[in-house]
């Protein structure tokens, strides 16, 4: 069987256009195998590479990735700065292959709490992929959705909006996601049922698709598994079929 094939095999509109995931487990990964968790961190960077040439490969157009939350910094000193060398690391490793497979690079949050190299960095990749447009690659760093929709009232507000003026696309216009569409669908890996504080706004439609694989174990297969099962779904946003 080729590759993807049973995905390829759907009709195209049942191939979500944006997927996003909540990339968890890698503690736990470690953990398993008597590792560091940073090592864990570490094959959890490297799989986001793999799942994002499966999603190019997929047709899907958008892949949002949640990195790092703004509760993440409650962890331990030795484990943020690990996860923060880590995001500089690949930014840095990874501007060249976007820009080689013409993928646009973007990241949601709030870039202010970032330590300025990092920050450079992102704003660099970000201007270096821009007019870029086979692919369009998100990180969530420093992101929270509470933060976001904070950020985004107090930009609002800050402008001199008018009350009659706030309307949802208004909002929808004001958050970090403002270019991208909302997600198709929203995967977590790891096992936990819940949200964890990610796209709370745009995720009012998703569908949501939860499994136990650690994330540097959710391979291609898994990827395509999940595609298949958002591809069986009916979606109604509120309505009846006739
Ligand atoms: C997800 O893995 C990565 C980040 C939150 C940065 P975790 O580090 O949360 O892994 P577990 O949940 O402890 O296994
Ligand atoms: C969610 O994972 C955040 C990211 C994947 C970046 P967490 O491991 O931080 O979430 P909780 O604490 O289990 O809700
Ligand atoms: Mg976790």
């Amino acid at each position: 069987m080729g590759k993807f094939e049973r995905v390829l095999a759907l009709p195209p509109e049942r191939i979500p256009e944006h997927v996003a995931i909540i990339l968890d487990g890698n503690g736990r990964w470690a953990e398993r195998s008597h590792r560091l968790r940073a090592q864990g961190h570490h094959a959890g960077a490297d799989n986001v590479e793999t799942i994002t040439y499966a999603c190019m490969d997929m047709g899907i157009r958008y892949l949002t990735v949640y990195a790092f939350s703004t509760e993440n910094w409650k962890r331990s000193k030795d484990e943020v700065s690990y996860l923060m060398l880590l995001l500089k690391q690949y930014l840095l490793k990874y501007k060249k292959t976007a820009i080689a497979k013409k993928i646009r690079v973007r990241v949601i949050g709030d870039l202010s709490g970032l330590s300025e190299d990092l920050r450079e960095l992102v704003l660099d990749v970000e201007e270096a992929t821009k007019d870029l447009t086979a692919f369009n690659l998100t990180f969530a760093i420093n992101y929270g959705g509470r933060d976001e929709l904070v950020r985004a009232v107090r930009g609002l507000v800050h402008d001199g909006v008018s009350e009659e003026e706030i309307t949802e696309n208004k909002i929808s216009g004001s958050l970090d996601t403002a270019e991208l569409p909302d997600p198709d669908l929203l995967i977590r890996t790891g096992g936990e049922l819940r949200i964890s504080n990610f796209l709370l706004w745009q995720c009012a439609y998703s569908e949501f698709y939860f499994t136990d694989i650690l994330w540097p174990d959710f391979g291609e297969p898994d990827l395509e598994n999940a595609i298949l099962d958002y591809a069986g779904r009916e979606r109604r946003f509120g309505g009846r079929k006739k």
